[in-house]
């Protein structure tokens, strides 16, 4: 069964904003699906839409089989803001959606050091997020996403706030764990390298209003040239294979922009 699959999706703001026209998309379960597309094509409203805040004005979206029609704790939620709660620590902030799912203390606990042990921050623990960087804040907000061990992880621009050098930490981190511990991940980009680097398959959109115009499959490629014996993302991005999709993809929303003057 796919674990989220969007029919036919539409949505209108008003009478004069069509964001989006008719999206088919499918993520398997387990795989990492990754949206690309210009600025205002309509991304963060197909986010929007599969967490259930907000409803289509035509087709269906299904998560396991399960029309969406609120937010729900079978996906987390991972914006481009941190939005932690400045008032917790680190362990305090990873373990709040465990508490609301009523788990007991002693699970919650070893899960939540668990986590922290995961994003390498066991020495922060009960650190406040404004004692840390951008990005030990950010790999907070994603420990807190995987904690509660959702179906689906929805990431909108999730490192588009950080500086370079910690947006390729975070990229190669997100890598490590997503092939590690496999989730059903739909994450939103305008980065054509950071979708090609992170996801199974990317979806590239057309401009708005937004349709899928082309699926790109980069774990055939990905598995067939072996880009896992490569742990830096700079060599990753060197690879033959590489650059040939990410050139394709460019081309792709190129003519987006051409055919939209
Ligand atoms: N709540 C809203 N009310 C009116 N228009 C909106 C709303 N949310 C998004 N839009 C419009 O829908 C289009 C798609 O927006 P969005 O999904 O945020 O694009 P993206 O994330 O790809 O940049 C844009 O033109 C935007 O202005
Ligand atoms: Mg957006």
């Amino acid at each position: 069964m796919s674990a989220i699959r969007f029919e036919r999706v539409e949505k209108s703001f008003g009478s004069h904003v069509k964001a989006l026209d008719g999206v088919d998309l499918t993520v398997a379960d387990r795989e990492f699906v990754a949206i690309v597309g210009a600025s205002g094509c309509g991304k963060t409203t197909c986010l929007r839409l599969a967490a259930g805040f907000e409803a289509p004005t035509g087709g269906r979206i299904t998560v396991g089989g399960q029309p969406v029609t609120e937010p729900g704790p079978d996906r987390a939620v991972v914006f481009q803001q941190f939005a932690l709660f400045p008032w917790k620590t680190v362990a305090q902030n990873i373990a709040f959606g465990l508490r609301n799912k009523g788990m007991p203390a002693a699970e919650r606990q070893e899960r939540v050091a668990a986590a922290i042990d995961m994003i390498g921050l066991s020495s922060h623990a009960d650190a406040y997020p404004h004692q840390l960087s951008g990005g030990m804040q950010q790999r907070v907000a994603i420990a807190r996403a995987y904690v509660l061990e959702p179906e689906v992880l929805l990431m909108d621009e999730p490192f588009g706030a950080l500086d370079a050098q910690t947006r390729v930490v975070m990229q190669e981190e997100l890598v490590r764990l997503a092939r590690k511990n496999p989730r059903t991940v739909l994450f939103i980009t305008h980065g054509v390298e950071e979708a090609v680097y992170l996801a199974d398959r990317v979806a590239v959109m057309t401009k708005r209003p937004g349709r899928i115009k082309e699926m790109i499959d980069v774990k055939a490629v990905r598995e067939a040239e072996r880009w896992e014996e490569h742990a830096r993302i700079e060599d990753v991005m060197d690879l033959e294979s590489f650059v040939h999709l990410r050139t394709h993809i460019w081309k792709s929303l190129r003519e987006e922009k051409v055919a939209g003057r």
